[in-house]
């Protein structure tokens, strides 16, 4: 399986970025005791420093000075000296929500200089707020007490300030910017001079040109652990006499761009008392050299996400090692010996790679410390299990996705009493879910089993977990009733499967902790009434392609509605006016009626897409729409919508950025599915499973709306599709019509239209259909080689036009050249060139195929319990949220995705 490494690299960027910054709170908690009192003069520099912030979130509304805040040791972030009082510690951190994917409340404005007369100061934590992308003020070098300093995340941009060279006493030093690296250090040279240093953490500080960086580690003889990530350093050849710190422990080069040539010949040489060597996401390649065998004491060695390859040297892995990562490389040959004479392994990690085996109980004799396993997505990997086999071992992670496990869920699984997280989608695996395996697994709190064969009936789940948050198993074919879920999950997606009756079984569930429920495309059928009512967290609802019907009840949902495809009567129900962060709604395909409510232009003002296609929906098209300055897609297709389109229309600003703010893919945030999304193209209906960060669509086709076309339409440069067919339009078509530059798809056609075909038409490049069909145009069609490249069926029905491609020739025209047949003309393509199109034209799925390839594939792994990862889950939103805007993929993985999720 191929992996994006960007996708990768980020991933794990941010989470060690996050959990480092979690290890560097919590370690040195500061203490406060009663009764002590600060020193005045401290106490007016502080409130001088608090002056020069803005404190949006009153976050220091404990400093100040009223009587009752006199006490500056107990202003929060404050923490003092307990002997001699003077202040010792100022963390002013700002917390990281994982809701929110980034920091909550952070502080603004300027550092002070006042600072400096803390002379106490030993810590000193500003992370996470936002400092406006100013500089490092150079004054903290002067705050010689220092010992540890954190300013990570606060929007710093420029050159490091070399006077932190001066802060002699530094043993803990963590610099980062946000994530673009505009936080720049040219040389390294004054890092030498903090001869304490003990801890240095640098990520996305742009290293470009330090050169320096390697000479630099030799001159740090106190150093411990040494972090580089996404610093992107020079490769340089170590000095000659290349020699560390003797205490030098950790040493992580993570995502930056290292090639084996440029880093082999050294690392391995490091230091022989290494614990932990972490390689990740570089350009790796080729064979590991045997050299790795000096590092004796290693314990831990990540070379995930790079280009490997060849067999993993076994001889040379450190037999003390307890974690290894190798996933996401293209290593081949067998490593069951390999892992036979790992005895200390406890997290053992070979997804994503080529590895070649048949996976005997003889190779885990030895390893029964092991806690979690994967071996995820190496196709040639095969069990030779007996079914009496009980381990050496109790896991509390296994991830045998991908891999040929079938017929049968493993049954060694049954001695495995601690497991918490459990992967076995795309497993070839078939039959029932046995039921010893809900009643061994107590600790179970995520279960992916999608994408395999499993048939039967689920009963009751509700009291066999303690801690069931996460339940994937969709792409099956469970049947019968919804089975009874416990109340503490959070995501559960059981879609695609045959689940029919009602959801009674759902509605009688009252909690906070449901975040996701997916539960489309299955035989679901009943009223709804107020099932949702006590799940007052819901964010992404989805109970598309069922048969559902009644009203829609009362609903609270935070996010994302899909609907779509059932049998819902009524109106759209007035509850839905509190669901005021609601970003993408779809309920296409029902049988919904009246008009389109006014309130939905002013409550659902983040909406992104709104899709009432195919409903009965009548009356006019409310004008304050216009005030959804988020809507991508607008799709009212299909209804009775009467009146005129508003002309205000060019207040969908969405529609004219080129960069889109959504970024809310749910489904992948929650989940690492999708957002799909119902839209006709190109004449056949699609789902689409993708962002939609490209899509700008409006289709208002098939109703019957008056009028003319508002020419506030044109300036809504970004728009891809513009659906007017098939209502009683008239008057002549928008003269600036050429500003529509992105447009792929234009159908104007089975109205009223008259007058010239407007010459812009020629100009728009991208145009892959276009429809002009039965309206009264007339005149010559304008000529441009993309034109003539169309059918004539696109000007059909249009009595007085005239030129290429008709054949009836305008007049005056007579000596031009008989028109051309040309097979392949645009509107007509087969289903697979459409395909490519629609890719053409930068409509991205890209996260949707990082995750589905990248995620369960490699970054899998991630989740597992590792010391590094332990906390991972309760980040996953934010992480998520993150890496939708950061991903971008190859077209050839595009397409790949594309064919394999675009169903017709
Ligand atoms: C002061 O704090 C230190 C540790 O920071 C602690 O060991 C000591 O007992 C404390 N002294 C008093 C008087 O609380
Ligand atoms: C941020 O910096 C910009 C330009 O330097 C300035 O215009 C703006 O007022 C600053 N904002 C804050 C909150 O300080
Ligand atoms: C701190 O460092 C800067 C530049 O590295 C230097 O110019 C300055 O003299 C130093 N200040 C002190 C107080 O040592
Ligand atoms: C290497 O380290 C040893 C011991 O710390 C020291 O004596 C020696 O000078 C160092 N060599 C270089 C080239 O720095
Ligand atoms: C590692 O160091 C030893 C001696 O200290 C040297 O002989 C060897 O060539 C080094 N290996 C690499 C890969 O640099
Ligand atoms: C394993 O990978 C190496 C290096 O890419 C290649 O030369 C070799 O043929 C591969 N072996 C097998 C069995 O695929
Ligand atoms: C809800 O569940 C409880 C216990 O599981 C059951 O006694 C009760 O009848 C259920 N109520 C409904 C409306 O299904
Ligand atoms: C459209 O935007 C303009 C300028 O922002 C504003 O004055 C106008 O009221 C808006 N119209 C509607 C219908 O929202």
């Amino acid at each position: 399986m191929m992996v994006d490494q960007k996708f990768f690299q980020h991933l794990q960027l941010l989470v060690i970025v996050l959990l480092l910054s979690w290890r560097a709170t919590f370690e040195h908690s500061t203490g406060m005791k009663d009764g002590i009192r600060c020193i005045e003069k401290e106490r007016e520099a502080l409130l001088k420093f608090k002056d020069e912030l803005i404190d949006e979130y009153g976050r220091l509304s404990s400093w100040g000075n009223e009587k009752y805040k006199k006490d500056c040791c107990k202003w929060s972030g404050v923490s003092c000296d307990n002997q001699t009082n003077h202040i010792v510690g100022l963390d002013l951190h700002s917390p990281w929500d994982s809701e929110l994917g980034g920091s909550t409340a952070p502080l603004r404005g300027k550092i002070s200089i006042w600072l400096l007369e803390i002379h106490h100061l030993k810590r000193l934590d500003l992370s996470y707020n936002d400092f406006n992308y100013s500089r490092i003020p150079q004054f903290i070098g002067s705050l010689g007490r220092l010992q540890y300093l954190k300013l990570v995340g606060s929007n710093f941009i420029g050159e490091t300030p070399h006077h932190l060279g001066n802060l002699s006493e530094l043993n803990f030093l963590y610099l980062g910017s946000s994530n673009d690296g505009s936080l720049t250090s040219t040389n390294l040279d004054w890092l030498s001079r903090l001869h304490s240093l003990s801890d240095l953490i640098m990520v996305s500080v742009n290293l470009k040109m330090a050169t320096d960086w390697l000479q630099t580690i030799t001159k740090l003889n106190q150093l411990k652990s040494f972090f580089l990530l996404s610093c992107n350093p020079p490769m340089v050849l170590p000095p000659s006499h290349f020699n560390t710190s003797n205490s030098l422990s950790e040493f992580v080069l993570f995502g930056n761009e290292f090639s084996s040539s440029g880093i082999f010949p050294w690392v391995f040489n490091l230091s022989s008392s290494l614990s932990l060597l972490d390689l990740g996401s570089n350009k790796l390649h080729g064979e590991i050299p045997i050299s790795l065998g000096n590092m004796s004491s290693l314990t831990s060695l990540y070379l995930f996400d790079n280009q490997l390859t060849g067999k993993v040297p076994c001889p040379a892995l450190s037999s003390s090692l307890t974690d290894l990562d190798l996933s996401g490389n293209m290593f081949n040959g067998t490593i069951t010996q390999c892992i036979g004479s790992l005895s200390k392994l406890e997290y053992l990690y070979l997804g994503s790679n080529n590895f070649e085996d048949v996976i005997a109980e003889s190779h885990f004799f030895n390893l029964s410390q092991l806690k979690s396993l994967d071996l995820s997505f190496n196709p040639s990997i095969s069990f030779n299990i007996s079914v009496g086999w009980n381990p050496p071992f109790q896991l509390t992670s296994v991830d045998l996705s991908g891999c040929k496990v079938g017929p049968h869920i493993p049954a060694w699984l049954r001695t495995q009493t601690r497991l918490e997280n459990l992967r076995i989608s795309n497993a070839e695996i078939s039959g029932t879910f046995p039921d010893w395996f809900w009643e061994q697994s107590p600790k179970l709190s995520r279960l992916n089993a999608s994408h395999n064969n499993f048939q039967g009936v689920l009963t009751d789940l509700s009291s066999k977990f303690s801690n069931f948050s996460y339940t994937d198993l969709s792409f099956n074919h469970f049947n019968g009733s919804l089975p009874i879920l416990p109340h503490n999950g959070s995501v559960l997606d059981l879609s695609n499967n045959e689940f029919s009756g009602s959801i009674t079984n759902l509605c009688n569930k009252t909690s906070g902790y449901w975040h996701f429920l997916d539960l489309s495309n299955n035989l679901l059928s009943g009223q709804l009434s107020n099932c949702f009512a006590n799940l007052p967290n819901l964010k992404y609802l989805n109970l598309a392609h069922n048969n559902f019907s009644g009203k829609i009840p009362s609903l609270n949902i935070h996010a994302s509605l899909h609907l779509q495809n059932n049998s819902f009567t009524g109106k759209i129900p007035t509850s839905l006016r509190s669901c005021t962060s609601l970003t993408f709604i779809d309920l296409s395909l029902n049988k919904l009626t009246g008009k389109i409510p006014i309130w939905v232009g002013d409550t659902w003002t983040k909406l992104v897409f709104l899709s009432l296609k195919s409903n009965e929906f009548f009356g006019s098209i409310p004008s304050n729409l216009c005030h959804l300055a988020h809507l991508q897609v607008l799709d009212f297709s299909l209804n009775k919508i009467s009146g005129g389109i508003p002309k205000c229309l060019n207040n969908l600003t969405a529609m004219i950025q080129v960069d889109s703010k959504f970024d809310g893919a749910f489904r992948l945030r929650y989940h690492g599915g999708f957002e799909g999304a119902c839209v006709t193209w190109k004449g056949k209906r699609a789902e689409y499973i993708k962002t939609l960060k490209f899509l700008k669509l409006i289709d208002l086709s098939s109703n019957n709306l008056v009028g003319d076309i508002p020419t506030e339409i044109t300036s809504l440069i970004m728009l891809v599709g513009l659906n007017l067919s098939r209502n009683n339009l008239s008057g002549s078509l928008p003269t600036n019509i050429e500003q529509l530059r992105s447009l792929d798809f234009l159908d104007f056609s089975r109205n009223h239209f008259f007058g010239d075909i407007p010459t812009g038409v020629s100009q728009l490049d991208r145009l892959g259909v276009l429809d002009l069909s039965y309206n009264n145009l007339s005149g010559k069609i304008p000529q441009s080689n993309h034109i003539q490249t169309f059918n004539d069926s696109v000007f059909k029905g249009n009595p007085g036009l005239c030129g290429l491609p008709l054949t009836k020739v305008c007049p005056g025209d007579e000596s031009a050249q008989v028109p051309k047949i040309n097979d392949n003309v645009h509107g007509m393509k087969d289903p697979d060139e459409e395909e490519d199109q629609l890719i053409n034209i930068g409509f991205y799925i890209s996260m949707a195929v990082g995750f589905v390839f990248g995620f369960w594939g490699v970054c899998g792994t991630l989740v597992l319990n590792n010391p590094w990862r332990i906390a991972f889950f309760k980040l996953w939103n934010s992480i998520m949220d993150w890496l939708y805007i950061k991903i971008a993929i190859s077209k050839a993985r595009l397409i790949e995705a594309f064919h394999k999720f675009v169903k017709f």
